[in-house]
């Protein structure tokens, strides 16, 4: 039997595709939701809209520091595992729980796989880039979703059997739900018309932590939202560490975070998307919507060099100038972003299962 870990909002939208194609298979499989993220916006939305089944097992683990988290929800998943001693766990990108179920694993010999592999921010500030490299240099198959997730595996000498190029399971989801997202016409809930709005997501530490910072942010929101009217669905995070900062300002409506088709839609629509959400950079490349980034590196290149992103620093200037005059150029969507990752995913699954992987998978350096 494989587990399947999920544990916070990105994690469904990037899981949901390769679970289902298991359970299409008749794969034996076996959900873990860690409780990482709990509310019913953050969490339970995504389940019913994605049509993901309920999980078999929920950890509970709720909010607390890196350490305590991290160290709950390994306390909480070792048991599960000695349990059903499962064949494969298989994480996904880049939070908390990906790493704490990964080494987890890793310790009881259990095989990990990896969905999401290779991103590099190069920043180890991030505690995402922490959660990344560690769970990649622990794991078993690694599933890439860009060339340059690649590149880095193999720099880091990861061995080249390891890594899978299946691209992008977050951009299947899309796929899937995008026309029935558009059909809900979220925007008219706002009283906006198609290509006359933009909408923000901010939740980094770096950026919300911070009022300093976070100020410098909602100044830029005001001078975009003076032209622009800003659907802002406000992160958790982001409403507990700064949430005063983020009222009143002209322009920028405050709604609570959305659920995935409800954001899609929203999203495909939008004149300009401005976030630090590193899934969002890869949406909107792949939906050809511009894509403002207040971050001084990405992890996703490919969205610079390929798509439609463009990084900003935190000057209110910058970010208004970015959001409303952003550059017009050819982009288009980076190689294996086609909606068929979750498949590419599983089939090499099932040869490692049968003793065999697959080598056409494997990649090359580009
Ligand atoms: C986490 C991930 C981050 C990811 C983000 C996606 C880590 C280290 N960070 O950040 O990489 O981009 O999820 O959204 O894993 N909260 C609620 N309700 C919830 C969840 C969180 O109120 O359902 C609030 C709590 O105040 C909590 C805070 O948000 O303390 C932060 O939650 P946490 O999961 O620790 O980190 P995120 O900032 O959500
Ligand atoms: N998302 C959503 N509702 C929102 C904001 C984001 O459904 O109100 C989706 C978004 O489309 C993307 C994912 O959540 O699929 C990104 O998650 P998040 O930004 O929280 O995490 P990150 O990608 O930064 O780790």
């Amino acid at each position: 039997m494989i587990f399947m870990v999920v544990g916070a909002r990105p994690n469904f939208i990037k899981m949901a595709p390769v679970i289902l194609e298991a359970r299409r298979r008749g794969m034996a499989q076996f959900l873990v939701h860690t409780g990482q993220h709990y509310d019913q916006q953050m969490s339970r939305i995504f389940f019913d809209e994605l049509g993901m089944p309920m999980p078999d097992a929920n950890l509970g683990v709720g909010s607390s520091s890196h350490a305590d988290q991290t160290a709950r929800i390994m306390m909480a998943f070792e048991p599960l595992c000695l349990e059903h001693r499962p064949e494969l766990v298989v994480v996904a990108g880049d939070v908390n729980s990906t790493l704490a179920c990964a080494l987890t694993a890793a310790k009881l010999e259990i095989p990990v796989a990896h969905v999401e592999s290779g991103l590099r921010s190069f920043d180890r500030s991030m505690p995402e880039e922490i959660n990344r490299v560690l769970t990649d240099h622990i794991a078993e198959l690694l599933f890439t979703t860009e060339a340059s997730g690649n590149a880095n595996l193999l720099k880091e000498g990861l061995p080249p059997e390891h890594i899978h190029f299946v691209g992008n399971s977050m951009i299947d989801s899309l796929h899937s739900h995008l026309p029935r997202s558009l059909a809900r016409r979220p925007w008219e809930a706002f009283e906006l018309q198609p290509g006359t709005y933009g909408v923000v997501t901010f939740h980094r530490p770096a950026n919300v932590d911070h009022p300093e910072i976070a100020r410098g942010l909602a100044r830029g929101l005001a001078e975009v939202g003076r032209h622009l009217p800003l659907i802002f669905p406000i992160h958790p995070r982001t409403l507990a560490q700064s949430g005063d900062m983020w009222h009143g300002l002209p322009g920028v409506r405050i709604v609570e975070p959305l659920g995935y088709l409800d954001f899609l839609g929203l999203m495909a629509r939008a004149r300009v998307v401005l976030t630090d959400s590193g899934g969002i950079q890869e949406e909107t490349t792949a939906l050809g919507v511009n894509c403002v980034t207040v971050r001084p590196n990405t992890e996703r290149p490919v969205t610079l060099t390929q798509g439609t992103n463009q990084l900003v620093s935190t000057d209110p200037q910058a970010i208004a100038s970015a959001a409303l005059h952003p550059p017009q150029r050819p982009a288009s969507v980076p190689e294996k972003w086609d909606g068929h990752a979750a498949m590419r995913i599983v089939d090499v699954i099932a040869a490692w299962q049968a003793g065999s992987t697959p080598s056409n998978s494997a990649p090359n350096q580009r």
